[in-house]
């Protein structure tokens, strides 16, 4: 019996990382690359990766020779980001520079996931060939990780996205969010003048090895096939989980002077990826059943508990 071809995600403990593990233990060994978090989920094969040089890196990669490498870490938070941009160059641009260099030098195929807070934020639903212009050091950095990853290795797949699914005990996701809170009868307020595109988690991973099986290369949006606004993605929550959604107010970024280093439009187009592929990614409300699908099915429990 021939042996099951391996993934090293980096961000082993990352909310990305985590959802691809159980998505796809069952065809993949996985290799969780974790910094400083530990997490031991059952079947999955832990090592904490050492990105001090080039050279560690490459050892341990070469150690255990994965068919192909995900880097989704990163410093993902924008208000630390802003705070301590150097750290932000560190983690987002010099990280994903070793890992692009490791993965060339190894042939090993690269998926490196960038953000989709590359642009002002003053056009909608934009393409892949649209110039960069990010307004924040979390959205530079990234932009700076893509152009640093395209240089070192042309070949890698760069993924621009913007996902939710069920989070752990120490990572929740924008959805978690709303379902908790709507769960405790809280109120929410949630910005009716911000447009994101956001896509399931396992639509994403799986469009991602999709594009991998095609052995697609450069930037690809994998986002969902619709924009919305952050408030209106709380009705939809709502509305699928049966949840009382005269809880959700509406509220604006532009009124919250502290927070208004964010892109107000942060919309992508996937038609690149749907003419690639030849399919629809899905609609946000489709994305939200499968969502819904997962925890009527108890498979959330695992990723909850770590
Ligand atoms: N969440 C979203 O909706 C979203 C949207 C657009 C793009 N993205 C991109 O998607 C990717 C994954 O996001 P996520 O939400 O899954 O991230 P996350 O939950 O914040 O996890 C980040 C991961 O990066 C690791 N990390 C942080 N600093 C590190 C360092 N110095 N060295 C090595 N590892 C380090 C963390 O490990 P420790 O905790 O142990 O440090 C953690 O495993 C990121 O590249 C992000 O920019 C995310």
């Amino acid at each position: 019996m021939s042996q099951k071809p391996s993934i090293l995600l980096t961000g082993g403990s990352g909310l990305l990382a985590v959802n691809w593990f159980y998505s796809k233990k069952s065809d993949f060994i996985i290799y969780l690359g974790l910094n400083e978090r530990q997490i031991h989920p059952h079947g999955g094969h832990i090592l904490f990766l050492d990105f001090t040089s080039e050279q560690n890196l490459l050892k341990q990669v070469e150690s255990i020779s994965p068919s192909m490498v995900i880097h989704t870490a990163g410093l993902t938070n924008v208000e630390k980001c802003e705070d301590n941009p150097e750290l932000a160059v560190s983690v987002n641009v010099e990280l994903s520079s070793i890992v692009a260099k490791v993965s060339r030098k190894l042939d090993i195929p690269l998926v490196h996931i960038s953000t989709d807070h590359l642009f002002s934020g003053i056009s909608s639903l934009v393409q892949e060939d649209e110039p960069i212009n990010a307004i924040n050091v979390y959205g530079r950095t990234k932009a700076q990780a893509e152009n640093a990853v395209i240089k070192i290795n042309p070949n890698a797949l760069i993924i621009r996205t913007n996902f939710y699914g069920w989070g752990t005990s120490y990572r929740k996701s924008f959805s978690d969010q709303i379902i908790q809170s709507l769960r405790s009868h809280k109120a929410l307020h949630l910005f009716e003048d911000v447009y994101f595109t956001p896509i399931f988690v396992g639509s994403l991973i799986q469009t991602v090895h999709d594009l991998l099986d095609k052995n697609a290369k450069g930037i690809f949006h994998v986002v969902s096939d619709d924009r919305i606004s952050k408030y209106e993605f709380g009705v939809l929550i709502a509305e699928e989980f049966g949840l009382d959604k005269s809880l959700i107010h509406k509220s604006t970024l532009q009124s919250q002077a502290k927070l208004m280093k964010r892109p107000l439009d942060m919309s992508l187009s996937n038609r690149k990826v749907r003419e690639y592929l030849g399919r629809n990614l899905g609609t946000v409300k489709q994305h939200i059943v499968l969502l819904h699908k997962q925890e009527v099915e108890s498979k959330i429990q695992e990723i909850q508990l770590l």
